[in-house]
């Protein structure tokens, strides 16, 4: 199958499984203990139907959006993800580049493969910076400052990894950064061999938010082990708030799910926060962020933006989630199986699908602004 031919997540998904060595491809599809939270977070969306209005006149629609502060053309954006140099050579440069014309947001990781700098550089639009709570406190500090250095717009905390999930899939392959060269490795070289030249013959696997602190010189580290050596377990939200007061500017937690907490990052000064179970990947058996939203979003939706994430394929997945009252929805295998199949001409192809199937659907529905979106458009089975 080639690109053009993708007309949807399957497709792309498919497409990613034939370029990718098998332990990437298995890194990227797969998630903790039975998967069974990673199915449901798609699934969720199917307990709900959408009701659409007609004859009200939908020749424009504009889908843009203003979350924390942030104006997004579309209410979707590219969530922070790991390593995507592993994926296709130009990683979050294509990622960068394609949200740049698309007019959304996107993220750099503390495990991202180029610099949040770099990053800053390629786009225009806002820039996420994904941040992992390190053991080593000077490392906090010290990231912190390069991402308001470089001009950052929205620190985003993950609060949902203060140790690796178990991702079984990982262990079977030996998954492990950079990639290790073992038999099974050598194999899979040898059957991908254009993902193995691309591989090679750029410059070579790099973590720059944690230059000096990861030495990849020294072999190779599970993603499970990143988390449970290096990042600290004891973080609570006293820490957290400091790190909100020492940001000062848009904050946001990503990973939180109960009502409790989303108050309690109202409180300490978050101005975001994204409903999340880090797509299946952390704790199975967890609640979608779908089925959370509501009650999250009426305890404290008009103090905060309420966002989500998770097993979003759809236009009309979106519109769901908009719907119950989230400001804007994170997509993360969505542009990442398109990475892998053809890089930035894939993540701009997934992109243009999803902004196409949003603009249909918002027409279907009877809506020409984001705002239109409600309740009463939405009936639960
Ligand atoms: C993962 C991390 C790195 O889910 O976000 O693999």
């Amino acid at each position: 199958m080639r690109l053009e031919k993708c007309l949807n997540f399957h497709d792309f998904r498919r497409l990613a499984k034939k370029r990718l060595p098998g332990p990437i491809f298995n890194y990227i599809d797969g998630a903790a203990d039975d998967e069974v939270t990673y199915r449901r977070n798609t699934t969720a969306f199917d307990n709900c139907d959408l009701v659409p209005n007609i004859l009200r006149g939908v020749t424009d629609v504009d889908l843009s959006v203003t979350v924390m502060g942030q104006k997004l053309a579309m209410p979707v954006y590219c969530s922070p993800t790991a390593l995507q140099r592993l994926f296709h050579h130009h990683g979050e440069r294509a990622v960068a580049g394609a949200a740049a014309k698309f007019g959304t947001m996107f993220g750099v990781s503390s495990l991202g493969t180029i610099s949040l700098e770099e990053a800053r550089r390629i786009s225009t639009t806002p820039q996420i910076y994904q941040f992992y709570f390190h053991k080593d406190r000077d490392l906090n500090r010290e990231m912190m400052t390069r991402a308001k250095t470089a001009g950052v717009e929205v620190m985003m905390l993950t609060v949902d990894s203060i140790t690796g999930g178990n991702r079984e899939r990982d262990k079977r392959t030996g998954f492990s950064i950079p990639f290790k060269l073992n038999f099974a490795g050598i194999t899979q070289f040898a059957i991908r061999p254009a993902w193995a030249v691309n591989y090679l013959t750029h410059e070579p696997f790099k973590l720059p938010q944690l230059d000096g602190h990861v030495d990849m010189g020294r072999g190779t580290m599970s993603i499970s082990r990143y988390f449970t050596d290096m990042l600290d377990p004891s973080m609570s939200w006293d820490d957290v708030a400091q790190m909100v007061e020492e940001w000062d500017g848009q904050f946001c937690l990503k990973g939180v799910m109960s009502v409790e907490d989303a108050k309690r990052a109202v409180e300490i000064g978050c101005t975001g926060i994204v409903l999340s179970n880090h797509g299946g990947r952390q704790l199975d058996g967890s609640r979608t962020a779908f089925e959370q939203l509501t009650e999250v979003v009426d305890a404290i939706g008009d103090r905060i933006d309420v966002l989500m994430d998770g097993g979003v394929q759809r236009g009309s997945h979106v519109l769901k989630a908009l719907s119950l009252g989230a400001k804007a929805v994170g997509v993360g295998r969505y542009y990442l199986f398109p990475l892998a199949a053809a890089g930035q001409a894939g993540v701009e192809r997934a992109l243009e699908l999803m902004r196409t199937e949003l603009e249909r659907d918002m027409k279907l529905m009877g809506c020409t602004s984001i705002d239109q979106l409600s309740r009463d458009n939405l009936r639960f089975r």
